[in-house]
């Protein structure tokens, strides 16, 4: 039985609920026991209903096809980590294909897992450029989102993702990986759309310990959010090793050197670059003198230091005016 949720809970489910529903593709959002938590228009009018109708029915009460489907959601702790598709029938003859890479990601007491309709008619399928460009506007879109919840940190996500798709392009990095470093920059705080707003905007330095572990959190948040997004290159897991160190000294999982993506490690210098260099109403922004001693001096064994050299000549050619101080 579900416990009681509490407003704050509700307003977040909410807040998720519509974030999801800004992705451009048709998907259904089921709980644990396979209701259906929330879909988008489009997807109800496939199924033959109306949206309203659709949200809180069970998968299980529904024309389901495919036996993988039915036998998945028969298990459901078996099936959490499976890899899975369930085929609906709609009101065309071919049947509604949704599919699910990962495991079911809690937001509270919720456990969800989101399916994402996938379609196999070419015809159907958005023009390429199109697409990539809706992909991008959902997740700048996303992004502000998150800056909105704390207004101190406003354009960070944007600055993070151009100074990481930078670094990418003097390191000749691929077309796809620098995407991915620009997609990663941009949503690499997500998680903290669940971290109480009061924890979120205290000054450095007053946060209690507990209140440090929240704000921690929002690394595994942001995960399980993107985890279940089949994005063609590993968003995710580059979001998720954002906060590791090279020495192990990072978290969540204390991973080191090799163990910690090429990607992640330039999302997280562009992460502590800009936070340094950047106004916040609790401190003016430090030069480029502090950047030098926190990720040089300071972060000699932490960070790679052909990536910081990279990162320092960026931003003393794009924020020239930190050197006149
Ligand atoms: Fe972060």
């Amino acid at each position: 039985m579900m416990m009681k949720e509490t407003q704050s809970e509700k307003n977040l489910y909410s807040e998720v609920f519509k974030l999801i529903g800004m992705f451009p593709s048709n998907f259904l959002l089921l709980d644990q026991t396979g209701v259906i938590l929330e879909t988008d228009r489009e997807t109800a009018e496939k199924i033959g209903l109306k949206k309203k109708d659709l949200v809180g029915k069970k998968i299980q009460d529904m024309d389901i096809l495919s036996s993988e489907g039915k036998t998945a959601l028969r298990g459901q702790e078996k099936a959490e980590k499976a890899k899975m598709h369930i085929d609906i029938r709609g009101k065309e003859e071919k049947p509604l294909r949704f599919e699910t890479s990962g495991e079911f990601f809690e937001i509270g007491a919720r456990k969800m897992r989101l399916f994402i309709f996938k379609d196999s008619d070419p015809v159907k399928t958005l023009e390429a450029a199109f697409y990539k460009e809706l992909v991008e506007n959902t997740i700048s879109a996303i992004s502000k989102a998150v800056e909105l919840k704390d207004p101190y940190t406003f354009g960070h996500g944007i600055r993070v993702a151009e100074i990481a798709e930078s670094i990418g392009d003097r390191l000749e990095l691929s077309e796809d990986k620098r995407l991915l470093l620009r997609f990663s920059g941009k949503l690499h705080d997500i998680g903290k759309l669940a971290i109480p707003v009061e924890i979120l905007t205290k000054p450095f330095g007053t946060r209690s310990g507990l209140e440090i572990k929240l704000l921690q959190d929002h690394v595994n948040r942001s995960y399980e959010i993107l985890k279940d997004i089949n994005f063609p290159f590993p968003l995710a897991e580059v979001v998720y090793q954002h906060h590791e160190r090279l020495d192990g000294s990072g978290y969540p999982r204390g991973l080191q050197g090799g163990e910690i993506l090429i990607e992640s490690q330039i999302v997280a210098v562009s992460d502590v670059l800009d936070a340094i260099t950047t106004h916040r109403p609790y401190r003016v922004a430090r030069g480029v003198k502090e950047a030098w001693q926190e990720l040089v001096v300071d972060g000699k064994k932490k960070y790679d230091q052909k990536i910081v050299e990279i990162a320092l000549d960026i931003i003393k050619e794009t924020k020239k005016d930190l050197f006149k101080v």
